[in-house]
């Protein structure tokens, strides 16, 4: 696996592999890789031809410089492990490569989809600076497909809405979450929980199972899923900063509860932040 710094290098590199019909499947990343993100790379690796990983830690979607200050950052660990997973290149820019000096443009998906939950928790500049490095990834790479994790599941319906919206040739497949044994999404923050608030941890997929349970036992009221949810969490000693029951694709909210719907949840354990979500397909009660 080869680090390349620089978009222009990163066009060099993918000219050859391009020009012989060879597929380009692409990663992007913030680092501090996981199981979660190998399984991506690992999925990208099955399906194309070249693999291509991005580690840039992206200013532009940081709400607070402390989050941004205390982001873990090991390039040599993340290159390891993305060339383990099967990584043909890292694109591995400084800010100064990605953000020049004057550089003024924001890429801004508008609506909803950007409005609600992690847009109205973490601040409007946090999707327009997701919106804007991946399009410019995207432009630079310029893959076949991307893989984004189910995970960050508003930040998947971001992507896919700038991709439909800009008409960018590239396809963007999802990939299951990953779970710790004991069935906490794995996220790159678990590591700043200290080990008295692990278990509380697990209040967020708890509260998720209760709500898969009501709607598998045929209830089709969002604000009863969300109760279920909610105090599955409470009794767990946690509070949710936010639980709802959305269309995955707008971030609209839904009820009655009807074909694929998104439960997403957000809360703080111990001061870390975290995200959970489940995707649910419901037919008839
Ligand atoms: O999910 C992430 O790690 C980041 O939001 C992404 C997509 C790499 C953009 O910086």
């Amino acid at each position: 696996m080869r680090t390349l710094r620089t978009a222009a290098e990163v066009r060099a590199a993918l000219a050859g592999p391009r020009r012989e019909g060879r597929s380009i499947g692409f990663v992007a990343t913030m680092g501090a890789l996981h199981a979660g993100h190998v399984s991506l790379i690992e999925r990208a690796r099955a399906e194309s031809d070249e693999v291509v990983v991005s580690l840039f830690v992206n200013p532009a979607q940081f709400d607070d410089p402390a989050d941004l200050e205390r982001y873990p950052r090991d390039e040599a660990a993340d290159a390891a492990v993305a060339a383990e997973a099967g990584a043909d290149l890292l694109f591995a820019p400084g800010a100064g490569d990605l953000y020049p000096d004057g550089f003024s443009t924001t890429v801004h998906v508008a609506g909803r989809v950007t409005e609600v939950l992690e847009g109205r928790e973490r601040g409007s500049a946090h999707f327009d600076g997701v919106a804007t490095v991946v399009a410019k990834l995207l432009n630079v790479v310029a893959p076949d497909a991307t893989y984004f994790g189910q995970k960050d599941a508003q930040q998947l319906a971001v992507v896919r809405k700038l991709v439909r919206d800009l008409d960018l040739p590239v396809l963007v497949e999802s990939s299951p979450i990953v779970r710790d044994a004991d069935g906490l999404a794995l996220s790159s923050r678990n590591a700043l929980l200290a080990d008295a608030d692990r278990p509380r941890a697990l209040a967020l997929r708890r509260g998720l199972l209760a709500a898969r349970s009501a709607a598998e036992a045929g209830e089709r009221d969002a604000g009863v899923l969300v109760a279920a949810a909610t105090a599955a969490m409470r009794e767990a000693g946690v509070e949710p900063e936010y639980l709802a029951v959305v269309d995955p694709d707008t971030f609209e909210d839904v009820s009655p509860l009807a074909g694929d719907v998104l439960v997403a949840v957000a809360a703080r354990v111990g001061g870390v932040r975290l995200i959970d979500n489940d995707l649910l397909t419901l037919g008839e009660p």
